[in-house]
C-alpha cells in the first residue's frame, strides 16, 4: 500500500446522517483520484439504531478498533427513542475522551451567496474560528445528586479544569492564530464571576502569549459580552479560545451568523496525532426530514476538507474549498441533497 493511504473509519449514524456523509465520500473518491490520494474506509454502524438493536454504544473494545484508523468522519448520532444523553456520552463525549480530542475547532464562516441574519454583513466581515475545549469543564461528568426527589434535592455539575487542559489548548489556539493573517486572538471566559476557573485561564493565556507569541494580538472577552459583540460585530474576531461549555454555546450563535447549522461543521482533534482525530457537521440527525433527498450536506463536505487537511492532503482539500466557493452562491435553500452534490462535483 502506498504510505500516504490513509485509513478511515466512517460512522454515518442515524438520521440524515449517511446521506450527507455519502455525498461527503463521494466528493472524496473524486479529490482523491484527481491528487492521488489513496485511502480505505470502513464503516461502522454506532449510533441510536445501534443501540436499540445492540444495546451497545460504543464499547472498549470498539474504541480500540477505532484507534487504529487514522481519522474518523462521523454524520449524526440522534434518536428520540432513546433518553438524552445516552447517545451524547456514550458515542460523542466517549470518542473525545478516550481518544484524548482534546480540542474542538470550528470554522465560523459566511461562504459567498449565503444568507446571513446579520444585516450588512459579507464573507469578509465573518471569517472567525472557535477552538473549544473538548475535554474539560462541565463536561468533565464531576458532581451528583442527593435526595432526588425531595424538596431537598441537591443537583451538582461542576466546572473543572486542570492546568494541563487549558495549556495545552490554549497554545493550539495561538498557533492557529500564528497561521492566519491577522494574528489575533480572543479569549473568552467569566472572570468576573468564575473567578477561579477563568483566572487559571487568564493566566495561561498571558503567559503562553507573552512566552512563545509575542506577534500575536491578545483579547479577552467576557462570555455574556462576547456574545453581543459576535452578532454585532463579527468582524473584531479572528480566533476565539475558550472553555468546553461556553465553547459550545458560541458556536452555536457562530452557526446562526453563518447561515445556518447546515453550514457548521466540527473537527474533534487530538494536534499530535497520537490518535484519530473525527470530523463531523455539527448538525443534528434530523429525523423529520430523514431519506427525503432535502438534507443540506454543505458542512459535511466542509468536514471533509477539514479532514483532508489535517491528514496533509492540502491539495485535495484546496480542491473542495474552490468548489464550495463556486457552490453556495446557488440557492441551496431550494436544491434537493442530490443536486447540491451534482452542483458540487461539476464544481470541482
Ligand atoms: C456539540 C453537541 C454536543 C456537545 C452534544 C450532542 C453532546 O451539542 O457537539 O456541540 O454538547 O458537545
Ligand atoms: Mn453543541
Amino acid at each position: 500500500m502506498p504510505h500516504n493511504s490513509h485509513k478511515i473509519a466512517v460512522i454515518p449514524g442515524d438520521g440524515i446522517g449517511p446521506e450527507i456523509t455519502n455525498v461527503a465520500f463521494e466528493i472524496l473518491q473524486h479529490v482523491a483520484k484527481k491528487n492521488s490520494v489513496t485511502y480505505i474506509e470502513r464503516v461502522f454502524p454506532f449510533g441510536g439504531n445501534h443501540y436499540l438493536l445492540t444495546g451497545e454504544t460504543l464499547s472498549q473494545e470498539s474504541i480500540e478498533e477505532l484507534k487504529k484508523y487514522d481519522a474518523i468522519f462521523m454524520g449524526a448520532i440522534g434518536s428520540p427513542k432513546i433518553k438524552t444523553g445516552i447517545l451524547e456520552k456514550g458515542i460523542l463525549l466517549n470518542i473525545r475522551l478516550s481518544l484524548d480530542l482534546y480540542i474542538n475547532y470550528r470554522p465560523v464562516k459566511l461562504y459567498p451567496g449565503v444568507d446571513t441574519p446579520i444585516k450588512d454583513k459579507t464573507p469578509s466581515d465573518i471569517d472567525f474560528v472557535v477552538i473549544r475545549e473538548n475535554t474539560g469543564g462541565m463536561y468533565s461528568g464531576v458532581g451528583g445528586v442527593s435526595m432526588k426527589g425531595t424538596l431537598d434535592e441537591v443537583a451538582i455539575n461542576t466546572k473543572v479544569y486542570n492546568y494541563k487542559q487549558v495549556s495545552r489548548c490554549i497554545r493550539y489556539a495561538f498557533k492557529i492564530a500564528q497561521s492566519r493573517p491577522r494574528k489575533l486572538i480572543a479569549l473568552i471566559g467569566k472572570t468576573n464571576i468564575l473567578t477561579y476557573v477563568f483566572d487559571l485561564w487568564e493566566r495561561v493565556f498571558k503567559e503562553i502569549g507573552e512566552k512563545e507569541f509575542p506577534e500575536i494580538k491578545r483579547e479577552y472577552y467576557n462570555v455574556d459580552a462576547a456574545c453581543m459583540h459576535i452578532i454585532k460585530s463579527p468582524e473584531k474576531f479572528d480566533v476565539i479560545v475558550t472553555s468546553n461549555t461556553f465553547g459550545d454555546i458560541i458556536t452555536e450563535i457562530g452557526a446562526v451568523i453563518q447561515g445556518g447549522i447546515e453550514m457548521a461543521a466540527s473537527s474533534n482533534l487530538n494536534p499530535e496525532k497520537t490518535t484519530p482525530s473525527m470530523f463531523a457537521p455539527v448538525s443534528s440527525s434530523a429525523l423529520d426530514i430523514t431519506a427525503q433527498n432535502k438534507a443540506n450536506p454543505i458542512a459535511a463536505i466542509i468536514s471533509m476538507k477539514m479532514m483532508l487537511a489535517f491528514l496533509g492532503e492540502h491539495n485535495a482539500a484546496d480542491d473542495i474549498e474552490k468548489a464550495l466557493q463556486k457552490v453556495t452562491p446557488m440557492n441551496l435553500d431550494r436544491m434537493s441533497t442530490k443536486e447540491i452534490a451534482k452542483a458540487f462535483m461539476n464544481g470541482l
